[in-house]
């Protein structure tokens, strides 16, 4: 085995990551870029949306796929950078919402006028949407996350619904059937994690670890 395979069948198959401390403290960083960024060119807002909802896709992805793949230990290290990832989406989409009103020079009153929370619009499920992940980002610090116990995982699960109503959001205005593949795929893909429905495990002599936290 030369050195790229056998580099990549450690870091794939048996997790070896090394520096994973900072690549988390790097990853707690990044919401600020979203804060002054959005602040600094209003423009920005449709890239923070892209870019946050395909990382919201990742971390949503992850626990599901390290379920029905266990064999990718390298997901399992994933598991340990969910809650930083989940920031930074949540970070990205709250900046896109912000960009949307400083863009439109739309003042706080807007907020006020009942037509703009309608569900028939995209709009009104994109605002329901960045209402819903305020619960999760205000809580995902480790002070809350202790004092909180088995509650907060509640509050965090309270994420799919943001996922789903950005979905919809997204959906009702690209008209793109991606979007729609992209939620069907994650909702088979978290089934069969449900059904305990293992595709690809390590071999019985293999070593590696029992399970991902
Ligand atoms: C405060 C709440 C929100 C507002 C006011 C809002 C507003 C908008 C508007 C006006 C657009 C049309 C194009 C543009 O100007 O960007 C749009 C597109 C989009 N929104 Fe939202 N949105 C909100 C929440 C969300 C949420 C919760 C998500 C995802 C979870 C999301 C993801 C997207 C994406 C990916 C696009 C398409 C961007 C593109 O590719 O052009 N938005 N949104």
């Amino acid at each position: 085995m030369n050195k790229v395979t056998s580099f990549l069948n450690d870091l794939i198959f048996k997790g070896k990551i090394s520096g994973l401390k900072y690549i988390k403290l790097i990853l707690s960083l990044v919401p600020l870029i979203a804060l002054f960024g959005i602040l600094f060119d209003h423009q920005l807002e449709k890239d923070f949306a892209k870019y946050g909802w395909h990382i919201l896709i990742a971390t949503l992805l992850i626990r599901p796929i390290s379920t029905i793949l266990p064999k990718l230990v390298i997901l399992c290290r994933f598991m340990l950078i969910r809650k930083q990832l989940g920031i930074i989406a949540g970070t990205f989409i709250l900046a896109h919402g912000l960009g949307v009103f400083l863009k439109n020079q739309m003042g706080i009153d807007v907020l006020f006028s009942a037509p703009l929370w309608d569900l028939k619009t995209f709009m009104g499920w994109g605002l329901i949407g960045a209402l819903m992940i305020l619960p999760p980002l205000l809580t995902s610090n480790d002070f809350l996350q202790r004092k909180l116990g088995k509650l907060w995982k509640s509050i965090q699960q309270i994420s799919y619904l943001f996922f789903i109503f950005g979905g919809v959001h997204i959906y009702m205005y690209k008209n793109d059937p991606v979007i729609l593949a992209e939620l069907i795929t994650w909702a088979i893909l978290w089934i069969l994690a449900w059904r305990k429905i293992i595709l690809w495990a390590p071999a019985k002599n293999e070593k590696t670890p029992t399970s991902c936290s």
